[in-house]
């Protein structure tokens, strides 16, 4: 039996950010795999296969082949549990993404070794530098011709703003990919080979010990070139600078061929951290204390069709979940018992009886929960910091195409809207419906889910891209205020907002009410 503080201590949560197609299914499905969370990976969501990765959950998903939403898988490996989080990759983004990477404690970057530094990256890597969490990164697609290492590596240092270590080196690519010298653990692992034969050990200078042919080409030599500059020229290994997210280890493989995925995955669990401290408006919460604590990130409505559920997703922060213990929430102050909680393993979900700090777990939820919310067990009741709310960028109109269907219109829209990818406002005047996201997919999403989930056909009139103001004196806004340049809006919580149709509106407006005070939301 291990101890509490030892269970702690062995959790592992992260999330894997990329650009889609960089590889990060496939990498998931390889480390799922090392732990066997699943038996049989495929060939990852093919789009061409027919087989989807577990982690591909919704209808949507499967017809894009894409992830759309965040999910969760849990693994066992060498004495660690790791959660994985995946982030939707797609080009479009939500704050669902953003508030998945504020329950990890570290994240790991998938980059294609042929594209470099892509835009989604760029975006999800910010958010992580916010936070200030550890980043790995992983180069893809060795088994195929890239940029030059040093290139990418540089791309790094300069797209993204971060040292790197490079934890170990190709020697060659694509046709000529030899495999890696591994700076780290002092061996060179060799591509296409058998297992017996996959690691060659270094001799003192740091060469291939034995006569390897490999060590007469121009591959090698001009591996150990780059070796000698990086030892010379590069960035010193620092633990601490990587636990504050300034240096990446890099490491370099082919998830495809699950090569390299081994020996980043034992690296990256030698390094990254345990669960971290969270702040609370009663200070810092220690994850190894025992009162139970943790926060709702996420929540999401009928994941799997076959069970109509809805789930709040709950990262343990602090102390022991058991299952039917009671747990007050702290913004209503309610007490209740969770009997029905969740947890995620790779192909299957199964009921959680315990888990600790650094989980995630999944409650059954009626509606009671919101994003944000803090659970905890006993005394005393408090609140983790808010998280990040983002000011939508586009909006459409929305109504029920039939309006015989208006019970499962307003039924579907709350649902999803409580999910918290898409914002709802309603027209003070008219009180029609105007739905706010980031990007345009989730509008699309929304309609599908609509029709899928609540067999609710919706019509949806896009009214643009807009710029949101919330209002901070609202006993100063009088109704002539809002025109069709700023449409005067009330969101979910029943606060006004003015959406302006461009910065000239909004400048406008702010010249002409100058005793207007008007507030952003992040983003
Ligand atoms: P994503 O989740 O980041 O979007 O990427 P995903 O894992 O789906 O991988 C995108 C494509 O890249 C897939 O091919 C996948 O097989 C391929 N891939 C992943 N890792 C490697 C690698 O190490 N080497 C090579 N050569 N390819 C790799 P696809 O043809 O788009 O997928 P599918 O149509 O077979 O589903």
């Amino acid at each position: 039996m291990t101890s509490f503080k030892e269970d702690v201590l062995s959790r592992r949560t992260f999330a894997i950010i990329s650009h889609p197609d960089a590889g990060k299914t496939t990498m998931t499905e390889k480390l799922l795999l090392f732990g066997g969370a699943i038996r049989d990976a495929g060939t990852v969501k093919g789009k061409k296969t027919g087989k989807f990765a577990t982690s591909d959950w919704m209808e949507i998903e499967k017809q894009r082949g894409i992830s759309v939403t965040s999910s969760v898988m849990q693994f066992a490996y060498n004495g660690f549990n790791v959660n994985i989080l995946d982030t939707p990759g797609h080009q479009d983004f939500s704050e669902d993404t953003y508030r998945t990477l504020m329950a990890v404690d570290s994240a790991v970057m998938i980059v294609d070794a042929a594209k470099g530094i892509e835009a989604q990256t760029l975006k999800l890597f910010k958010v992580c530098r916010m936070r200030g969490i550890p980043i790995f990164t992983f180069i893809n697609k060795l088994d195929r011709q890239g940029k030059l290492p040093l290139e990418l590596l540089e791309e790094l240092e300069d797209v993204l703003g971060i040292q790197s270590y490079p934890m170990n080196w190709p020697i060659g690519m694509g046709k000529e990919f030899f495999g890696i010298y591994d700076r780290f653990n002092k061996r060179v692992e060799q591509f296409r080979t058998e297992e017996a034969d996959r690691f060659l050990p270094l001799d003192e200078d740091g060469h291939i010990a034995s006569d390897h042919p490999i060590k007469q080409s121009s591959l090698y030599t001009e591996a150990m070139e780059d070796i000698l500059l990086l030892e010379e020229a590069g960035n010193e290994f620092s633990r601490e600078k990587i636990n504050s997210g300034e240096l990446s280890p890099v490491f370099f493989g082919s998830a495809l061929t699950n090569f390299g995925v081994q020996t980043f995955l034992e690296t990256y669990l030698q390094f990254a951290p345990a669960p971290q401290p969270r702040t609370a408006d009663t200070g810092e919460v220690d994850p190894l204390s025992e009162q139970f604590s943790g926060f709702i990130f996420k929540i999401q409505a009928n994941m799997n069709p076959a069970h109509r559920d809805r789930i709040a997703f709950l990262r343990i922060c602090s102390g022991k979940f058991e299952r039917g213990m009671a747990v007050t929430l702290a913004r209503t102050g309610k007490t209740t018992k969770v009997s029905q909680s969740t947890q995620f393993l790779a192909d299957d979900r199964s009921t959680v009886n315990e888990a600790v700090s650094g989980d995630i777990i999944g409650l059954y939820d009626t509606g009671n929960y919101q994003i944000g919310d803090t659970l905890t067990g006993g005394k005393p009741v408090f609140q983790y910091e808010k998280l990040p709310q983002f000011t939508p960028e586009l909006f459409v109109k929305v109504s029920a195409k039939n309006v015989m269907k208006q019970k499962s219109f307003h039924k579907g829209i709350e649902q999803l809207v409580q999910e918290g990818a898409i914002q709802m406002y309603k027209t003070v005047r008219t009180e029609e419906y105007i739905l706010g996201a980031v990007g345009q997919l989730q509008f699309e999403v929304f309609e599908h889910r609509m029709m899928g989930e609540y067999n609710s056909e919706v019509r949806m009139e896009p009214i643009g891209s807009k710029i949101a103001r919330w209002v901070e004196n609202e006993e100063d806004i009088k109704d002539s205020m809002s025109s069709s340049r700023s449409t005067l809006v009330r969101d979910r919580a029943g606060k006004l907002v003015f959406l302006f149709e461009n910065d000239f509106a909004l400048r406008w407006f702010q010249d002409k009410h100058e005793n207007i005070r008007l507030y952003n939301l992040m983003g």
